[in-house]
């Protein structure tokens, strides 16, 4: 039955939703998850046929070279053009080396994916983290403290190598000051100016990160990411971080991670015009994975409705471990 308040109200608000026909939902849908927004992330690394599986994230694997072409052409199918690589390197040391080598997994991933499908839009991360053997973001003092502005010159080395390499976007993470205007400066003086950066701007010193530092073997080997990652107190300061990087050049900015971080997306989407991604991070997606297998929950639409929340918040672009899954989900018309 519905019940009439007044004729202040609209027709909709005086109409059960119940009522309301499918294609007429569909008709006054705010909010809608296209897998053309989505971001998958890679973990790459050496060898040959591994596809090693990672614990604390099922469903995802690290993957050698001779897997990528699979991979790109199941992307493909499923209608995610993006990819977000990270790279597990041979072997580590205080400078991150293989993280700028021409020859470093990602650098050699790269080539393979534009090689394999050259429409795929390759974004490669930027960060010592996975190439340092004391697991920092950048290069450490003497006394162990994060060294920012020599950092600067091998996360701008780093960026090069792998525009140099096809990467589509350069996308780092690493929370540097600086960094925005010096990877800039850099590609650019490669003959790289049109290649667009993709600034982790509001990155969070955050919990959430636990599984990825298994996927990638990252964790840091003393001492922690607060020096240079943000307080999750702090939401303003996400706004200051915003407009910096945005003066620095930045072309697309980051939240991360997402569902934790709604409320700093939505004041990130009023405070720039620029296309915005959230980062739906590893420790979310292993929360849900967990919860499903346990049968306590209902996987595809729990994953839908948090993908669904994250663009309701704002974010133009969702990095997801879930791409693939959500892809194939819309398709058969789960929304
Ligand atoms: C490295 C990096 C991290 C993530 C992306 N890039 C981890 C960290 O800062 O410790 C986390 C991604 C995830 O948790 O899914 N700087
Ligand atoms: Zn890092």
């Amino acid at each position: 039955m519905t019940i009439h308040i007044g004729r202040e109200l609209g027709s909709f608000e005086r109409t059960r939703r119940t009522r309301r026909s499918a294609a007429l939902r569909g008709l006054v849908r705010e909010t809608r998850l296209d897998p053309a927004t989505f971001i998958y992330p890679l973990f790459v690394t050496h060898g040959v046929d591994v596809r090693q599986p990672i614990t604390s994230m099922p469903g995802q694997s690290r993957l050698s070279l001779d897997q990528l072409e699979r991979e790109a052409s199941e992307l493909r199918e499923l209608g995610v053009r993006a990819v977000l690589l990270f790279g597990i390197p041979a072997s580590k040391d205080p400078e991150g080396t293989e993280g700028y080598a021409d020859t470093g997994i990602v650098q050699q991933a790269t080539r393979v994916l534009k090689r394999a499908d050259p429409e795929l839009v390759v974004v490669a991360d930027v960060c010592l983290c996975e190439y340092t053997d004391h697991g920092h973001c950048g290069l450490l003092t003497p006394t162990g403290e994060v060294d920012n502005d020599p950092s600067l010159h091998l996360l701008s080395r780093m960026a090069v190598s792998l525009a140099d390499a096809g990467a589509d976007i350069i996308a780092p993470s690493d929370m540097m000051d600086g960094r925005v205007a010096a990877i800039r400066e850099a590609l650019d003086g490669a003959g790289h100016e049109a290649l667009p950066i993709m600034a982790y701007s509001a990155k969070y010193a955050s919990a959430y990160y636990g599984p990825f530092r298994e996927a990638a073997d990252s964790a840091p080997q003393f001492g922690d990411r607060r020096g240079y990652q943000m307080d999750p107190a702090n939401a303003r300061e996400a706004l200051r971080e915003i407009a910096i990087d945005e003066a620095e050049g930045a072309d697309i900015v980051m939240v991360k991670p997402a569902l934790a971080y709604l409320d700093v997306i939505a004041r990130v989407r009023a405070q720039t015009d620029l296309p915005l991604a959230a980062y739906n991070v590893s420790g979310e997606y292993a929360m849900v994975k967990a919860a499903a297998q346990q049968g306590w929950l209902d996987e595809d639409r729990i994953v839908l409705e948090t993908l669904t929340s994250i663009r309701r918040a704002g974010a133009d672009i969702i990095i997801t471990y879930h791409a693939k899954e959500a892809a194939r989900w819309l398709t058969e018309g789960r929304a």
